[in-house]
């Protein structure tokens, strides 16, 4: 079983895209037994909410769904997670601040596995609908590498 937990800003946007899509590819993959997938952001101000509706059109519009509800992230969660993913390096700052100690989940930029990154995943939220489609584009791509590698992964 490998553990995986997608972080950003706000969990309404970029963290459910990637939980969508990568637990679709998982699914696609038949390997669903292999994995438990989540989301959760930084902050909390949207805690509760479902993904953002822009971000849930962008995501049909390549054949994904996304589901749940926003919860911000809590340490509890290093200890839960083989990997915690940041969607950017801003949030990868403010998890490395919240980290109990230094065992637990592996703590990546999630674009290290972007053939096209590494990088930030642009936060859409305060821009036209191309940024979102953008978003799902950036997730695709690294969420296929990331479960080719994690497939690969022993145990
Ligand atoms: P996310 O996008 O981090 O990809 O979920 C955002 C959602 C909400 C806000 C910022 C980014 N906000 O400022 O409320």
């Amino acid at each position: 079983m490998t553990r995986v937990l997608f972080v950003c800003l706000g969990n309404i946007c970029r963290s459910p895209t990637a939980e969508g899509v990568f637990r679709a590819l998982v699914e696609r993959a038949g390997a669903t037994s292999s994995f438990e997938i989540d989301s959760a952001g930084t902050g909390a101000w949207h805690a509760g909410e479902p993904p953002d509706r822009r971000m849930t059109a962008a995501a049909g519009r390549a054949g994904f769904a996304l589901s749940g509800a926003a919860r911000q992230v809590t340490p509890a969660d290093f200890g839960r997670f083989d990997y915690i993913l940041a969607m950017d390096q801003r949030n990868l700052e403010d998890l490395e601040g919240l980290r109990p100690s230094p065992e637990g989940a592996r703590l990546e930029l999630f674009r290290a596995w972007d053939p096209e990154g590494p990088g930030d995943t642009p936060d859409p939220y305060y821009g036209g609908p191309e940024g979102f489609d953008e978003v799902v584009r950036i997730v695709e791509r690294t969420a296929r590498a990331l479960l080719e590698e994690l497939s690969a992964r022993p145990g």
